[in-house]
């Protein structure tokens, strides 16, 4: 099967989080079954564009509404990502140095997506499956379906896999000019609630829609940030397919971050070095429990609660452990979180930014990692800190929900409490330093998340099987217009 992934981000060329972490594993992991994957995501400045070597595969014109735009579609030329990757260059849109946050987010994302389709419209023969990834990507399958140019794609399966439903791209109505000319009759399957919305438009068009864990799927049915009603009525399109993670990059065994690596039968010796690293840099007490976040400081990863559970944990548990913050989000909570350190006593510090190097020293080295979420789709954290023996203190939602089992439950492993809730998190740090005391219990459980097995093999055969039942569907394509790209083939 030939599967094109579509995305904004890729790791390791670019990521902000999960997303990247999930585009940069799952085609890898579908060519090693011997399908042909590849992934196409848009060019920007990046030093992973700067440090390989490219291949020009095709060079195309478009446009969005007015304006009119070249565009360059390269690809990696060693597969050293494990698939093929092919990245698109469109002059003064895409070729900047962060993937969102700019004004024309909107028209970045359009204009790459009508690029993607107009590319793979000139190939000679069609994908078996264009999967395409959270609401930057989200236009395709409309394009593809009704957009009049691109008519001979429309037999070509799409799927759409929601990472975060709650980002959207909407876009007022105003903006309908931005997509290629498409059939006015058809202008419900954009809408949903008098705008553009990109992801309610992928889900309604999609041939098949995922979500990244199964109590995820349950969840938006009743809160999905407005797609509530969409997500009941086209359940029986949705599946929930919980992540994995890239146990290549993701191995305390042979990570390339890590100065100090170990094994679950060298663990605790290994851990201690990696922690005695990070307190000599963060300035924190050895002996005590190190818990840390890692994330973005944004109210669904529940950062705003964080200064108030620190300060809550101090004053009725007593300065018994530390905290390590790394993450960037909002500027009040960076405020609050960075004030904290005026008062710390070799107990607590925080990095403000993204660091990918100090987030593996701090799985490796942490003794606990706090994701008190009141939205995860999957979450990835807490399967690497798993990996690392690093204990995940999680929310009950989401895929933590389905990937942690509280220690004190049968064949349990983790700290799981109810309620996003102050109260919540600072009874789970006092289970924390609880735990910490009794040393035997503490290995036992780091041996057993340490031996559970979050890799990818069983969710690659979900989304294959996904694919082949959309397969037979499939009608005979149609011979495809313009140059052929011998390259590609
Ligand atoms: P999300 O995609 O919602 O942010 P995930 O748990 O799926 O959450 O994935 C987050 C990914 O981003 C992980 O690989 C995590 O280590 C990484 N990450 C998040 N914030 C930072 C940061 N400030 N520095 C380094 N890595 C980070
Ligand atoms: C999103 C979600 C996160 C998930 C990631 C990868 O960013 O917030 O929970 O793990 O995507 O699917």
């Amino acid at each position: 099967m030939e599967i094109i992934h579509v995305s904004a981000e890729c790791y390791p060329v670019a990521k902000a989080g999960g997303l990247g972490d999930v585009v940069g594993a799952l085609p890898k992991y579908q060519n090693e079954l011997g399908h042909i994957a590849k992934v196409v995501m848009p060019m920007y400045k990046t030093k992973f564009l700067l440090d390989n070597i490219w291949d020009v595969v095709h060079k195309g014109r478009t446009n969005i509404g007015d304006y009119w735009f070249d565009y360059t579609v390269i690809k990696e030329q060693t597969n050293k990502l494990g698939f093929d990757l092919y990245l698109v260059d469109i002059n003064g849109l895409l070729d900047r140095e962060k993937i969102y946050g700019y004004d024309d987010d909107t028209e970045r994302f359009t204009a790459f997506q009508v690029a993607v389709v107009d590319w793979i419209a000139v190939w000679v023969h069609h994908p078996d499956v264009i999967h395409v990834h959270d609401h930057h990507t989200g236009l395709i399958p409309f394009i593809i379906k009704h957009c009049y140019k691109y008519q001979h794609l429309h037999q070509v399966p799409t799927v759409l896999t929601i990472h975060n439903a709650q980002y959207q791209g909407i876009m007022g109505w105003d903006k309908s000019h931005l997509l290629p000319p498409w059939d006015s009759w058809k202008w419900g399957m954009l809408d949903w609630k008098n705008n553009i919305n990109p992801l309610a438009s992928g889900i309604k068009c999609a041939w098949k829609v995922t979500t990244v864990s199964m109590s995820y799927l349950d969840e938006l049915r009743q809160s999905a940030n407005g797609l509530e009603a969409l997500f009941e009525y086209e359940r029986g399109k949705c599946t929930g397919i919980l992540n994995g993670i890239d146990t290549d990059v993701w191995d305390p065994e042979k990570d390339t971050y890590l100065q100090e690596h170990f094994s679950v039968d060298t663990v605790t010796a290994g851990k201690a070095k990696n922690k005695r690293r990070l307190c000599e840099t963060f300035d924190l007490d050895i002996n005590k429990p190190l818990i840390v976040f890692i994330g973005r400081l944004v109210g669904e990863k529940g950062a705003d609660m964080l200064p108030a559970a620190i300060s809550d944990s101090y004053y009725y548990i007593g300065r018994e452990m530390n905290f390590l913050i790394l993450g960037s989000g909002f500027p009040e909570v960076e405020a609050q979180l960075a004030a904290l350190q005026k008062l710390a006593q070799k107990d607590y510090n925080v990095y403000i930014g993204y660091n990918e190097s100090l987030s593996h020293l701090m799985y490796a080295g942490a003794d606990y990692l706090l994701m008190p979420s009141r939205v995860e789709p999957c979450g990835l954290n807490q399967m690497y800190a798993m990996r690392y023996g690093t204990i995940p203190m999680v929310r009950r939602t989401g895929g933590l929900k389905d990937t942690v089992i509280d220690y004190g439950e049968k064949g349990g492993y983790g700290i799981v409490y109810n309620w996003a809730s102050v109260g919540d998190i600072t009874h789970s740090i006092w289970r924390a330093v609880d735990l910490f005391e009794d040393k035997a219990k503490m290995s036992e459980v780091r041996e057993k998340m340490m031996r559970l097995d979050f890799s990818w093999q069983h969710s690659v055969q979900q989304y294959l099987k996904l694919y082949e039942a959309l397969l037979p569907q499939k009608k005979e394509a149609p011979e495809a217009e313009g140059e052929p790209d011998k390259k590609i083939v």
